[in-house]
């Protein structure tokens, strides 16, 4: 067990969530999980440590600045490890202002009170702190046919919710330049893995084949995206905690380029692979996932192509993605296999908001 006293916004959501699960069994001290449970922050996904001795949870907003600093206060966090994020493109092209608020504004005033919070540590713990900020490679924009992204590829989001995360990372780089603020941070590529809410992709498909629902697929399915294990993206986090450079970012992915089709037919390969499980849970094993593919109308704006050049990371840092893309396939098919109470779960909260007509946010 170490000493360290870790502050965790969006805890409740996909990667957040991992990350607690981590760091819990990492034993590497207290941990704290600041989140507001929106539409993505699901208790179900924390309900296993509600009565762990080194865990606690506070309900509330990033953008809340009293609340914000009491914890901060209280807490004495020695790493803040920022998660806390609306994250799906497709609701940033229905409606931004969510994006704005949380991405921008919740970040901002992290960072003011962190700002606040370090200023009246001591020596020694002032050196030890550090703010590290989740972020995405979708700021870098779309890619051609070749290239990667480096961590100097110059900024060009396309989404909304890609130039939400473009301006966060901005001001907690003008944070540590202006102010000294330790802080780090990481643009990661696409996550797979438990405890992701059926909106995205992965989960989506998944969830749509053993219902034997149609399969959405935007555009012509030739999109391509860089597959990562979210195991692998929480033990990145921790590296650059432990051993990154103030003030430095670092580029994570899974050298695992997919398009959209590639991506789906491994799916129905692993869900073939696990078909005694398919029908243990009740569904029928089908000889042919692939006739549920629906093709539809593309997203506004899709990025065609992202891929990570993760070589700082894997240089200065010693990280590597450590999980074989069909071992993360079969390791996600079977939690999502062994948890559908999970999944009826988020899926009945989520009815529930939509038929109250309660916004994203509440
Ligand atoms: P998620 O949508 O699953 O979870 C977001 C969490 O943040 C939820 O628990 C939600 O309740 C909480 N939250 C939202 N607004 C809040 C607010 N104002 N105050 C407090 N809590 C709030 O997101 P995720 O997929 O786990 O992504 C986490 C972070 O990682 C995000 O910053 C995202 O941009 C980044 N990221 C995600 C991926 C990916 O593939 N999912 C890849 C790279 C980077
Ligand atoms: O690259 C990192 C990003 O990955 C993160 O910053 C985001 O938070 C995360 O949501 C994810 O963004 P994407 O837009 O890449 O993920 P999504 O799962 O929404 O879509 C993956 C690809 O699949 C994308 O090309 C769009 C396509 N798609 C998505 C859905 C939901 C479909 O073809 N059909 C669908 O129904």
């Amino acid at each position: 067990m170490t000493d360290k006293r870790i502050l965790i916004t969006g805890g409740a959501g996909f990667i957040g969530g991992n990350f607690v699960a981590r760091a819990l069994d990492l034993e590497l001290g207290q941990v704290l999980v600041l989140d507001k449970f929106t539409y993505a922050g699901h208790e179900a996904t924390l309900r296993q440590w509600e009565d762990h001795l080194n865990y606690e949870l506070v309900r509330g907003d990033i953008c809340d600045s009293d609340l914000v600093a009491n914890i901060l206060k209280d807490f004495h966090p020695t790493w803040l490890v920022h998660f806390a994020a609306e994250s799906h493109v497709d609701r940033s092209i229905d409606s931004a202002a969510n994006f704005i608020q949380t991405n921008i504004v919740g970040t901002f005033n992290l960072l003011e009170q962190c700002l606040s919070y370090w200023r009246t540590l001591d020596r020694e713990d002032a050196a030890g702190f550090r703010f590290h900020h989740v972020s995405t490679d979708e700021v870098y924009g779309s890619l051609g046919a070749t290239g990667y992204f480096t961590e100097t590829t110059p900024y060009a989001p396309n989404s909304p919710y890609a130039a939400s995360k473009a301006g966060s990372d901005h001001l907690v780089r003008a944070y540590h330049h202006t102010h000294k603020l330790p802080v780090t941070i990481s643009n990661c590529s696409n996550n797979y893995g438990p405890f992701q809410f059926p909106e995205k992709l992965m989960p989506l498909v998944l969830l749509n084949a053993l219902e034997g629902k149609p399969v959405p697929v935007y555009g012509d399915g030739q999109n391509v995206r860089d597959w990562l294990y979210v195991g692998d993206h929480c033990d990145a986090i921790l590296q650059i905690l432990a051993h990154g450079s103030k003030g430095e970012t670092y580029n994570v992915g899974g050298h695992c380029e997919k398009t959209n089709l590639e991506l789906i037919y491994a799916l129905f390969e692993a869900l073939t692979r696990h078909s005694e499980l398919v029908a243990k849970a009740g569904f029928s094993p089908r000889d042919d996932y692939r006739e549920l593919i629906t093709f539809v109308t593309d997203r506004p704006g899709h990025d065609r192509r992202y891929a990570i050049d993760a070589s700082r990371i894997e240089r200065e840092l010693g990280w590597r993605p450590a999980t074989a893309f069909t071992d993360g396939l079969d390791q996600t098919v079977s939690w999502y296999l062994h948890n559908l109470d999970w999944c009826r779960e988020v899926q009945q909260d989520n009815y529930e908001r939509s038929r109250l007509g309660l916004a994203a946010e509440q």
